[in-house]
């Protein structure tokens, strides 16, 4: 049967938070009072959202949003293959600019731009609302399968949601653009139906494919460093070595987040030069950066707390 075991003093747990056992504490020790603390925690078909405020914010309209996008990947029935924590030398903030462009890909993601398309619009949000009829025509496809596609985004733009097709033949995030996995975690009935990308201000983002899952969690540890945790998610009966090879399914993502790493170290050090002059971003690459900013700034202005939302797969 499952405990949490403290590896301190290895006082137990029932899985539900209360102490069940503390090694040398007096007779009268009153195990109920010790219980670990409770914090608010959400099932969003497979991925845990937490928040440790005393009052979460509202999951509901995201949730809902969510719900029939992420329900195709079956995440339910997802096992960690590989998880890869990285720390950046910079702030989140940066961390978050470099993800909500691809402006910076063609010169520094040899690895990934053999599957990740360099079309703007994949990262970008058109200020008036409207989608490019290459996106859209890929958007029907992929419903017509069944399988939720359309870009949707929050009014407030915390999150997005879009399946967004990859480059050329490619299906997933591997160096030949062929599936990572031979057993595919979910039931997406189209193997080019791309990746659902997903962002949710301002913790996690997610890649979600055919065939494997990536969700990726930012945390920021000081003013000056994020660290940056990347899990592949393949079905739970995938068998290492028999269905996937995993430094081919991670390679590619490897690679592209050490690649970020040196990017946003080196912006942040621009940054921090006496000289420094903020630039104007690219209307055409950078309409991503400018979303995420104005959210930021809008969250500033109107005095609401920063949600602390970290995601985890369970
Ligand atoms: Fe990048």
């Amino acid at each position: 049967m499952a405990r949490i075991v403290c590896p301190y003093h290895q006082w137990t747990y029932e899985l539900d938070g209360r102490l069940l056992w503390a090694r040398d504490m007096p007779s009268d020790f009153d195990l109920p009072q010790h219980g670990l603390k409770a914090i608010n925690c959400r099932d969003l078909n497979g991925l845990v959202y937490i928040c440790l405020a005393d009052e979460a914010p509202d999951f509901e309209a995201f949730s809902q949003l969510a719900a029939p996008y992420l329900q195709v990947h079956d995440l339910q029935n997802a096992r960690v293959a590989h998880t890869s924590t990285i720390v950046e030398k910079a702030n989140w903030k940066l961390v978050w600019e470099n993800n909500r462009e691809c402006y910076h890909c063609e010169s520094n993601h040899p690895s990934l731009c053999r599957s990740f398309p360099l079309d703007p619009e994949v990262a970008g949000v058109r200020p008036d609302g409207s989608t490019p009829e290459r996106l859209q025509a890929h958007f029907t496809r992929c419903e017509d399968a069944g399988v939720p596609a359309q870009f949707r985004i929050d009014e407030d733009g915390q999150y997005r949601l879009a399946r967004m097709p990859l480059q050329g033949n490619a299906v997933s995030y591997t160096l030949d653009g062929e599936a990572g996995v031979k057993r595919p975690l979910g039931h997406v009935g189209l193997p080019d139906a791309g990746t659902l990308m997903k962002f949710h201000y301002p913790s996690t983002w997610g890649h979600f494919l055919p065939d494997q899952s990536m969700t990726f969690r930012v945390t920021p540890i000081g003013p000056m460093e994020t660290a940056v945790t990347t899990t592949w998610l393949v079905h739970k009966d995938a068998v290492e070595g028999v269905d996937y090879d995993l430094d081919r399914l991670t390679t590619v993502w490897l690679h592209t987040n050490d690649e970020d790493r040196v990017v946003v170290e080196n912006n942040q050090r621009g940054i921090e030069s006496p000289a420094y002059v903020p630039g104007p971003y690219s209307p055409e690459q950078e309409s991503g950066v400018s979303q995420f900013v104005d959210w930021y700034c809008e969250r500033l202005r109107t005095g609401q707390p920063m949600s602390q939302i970290a995601i985890h797969q369970s």
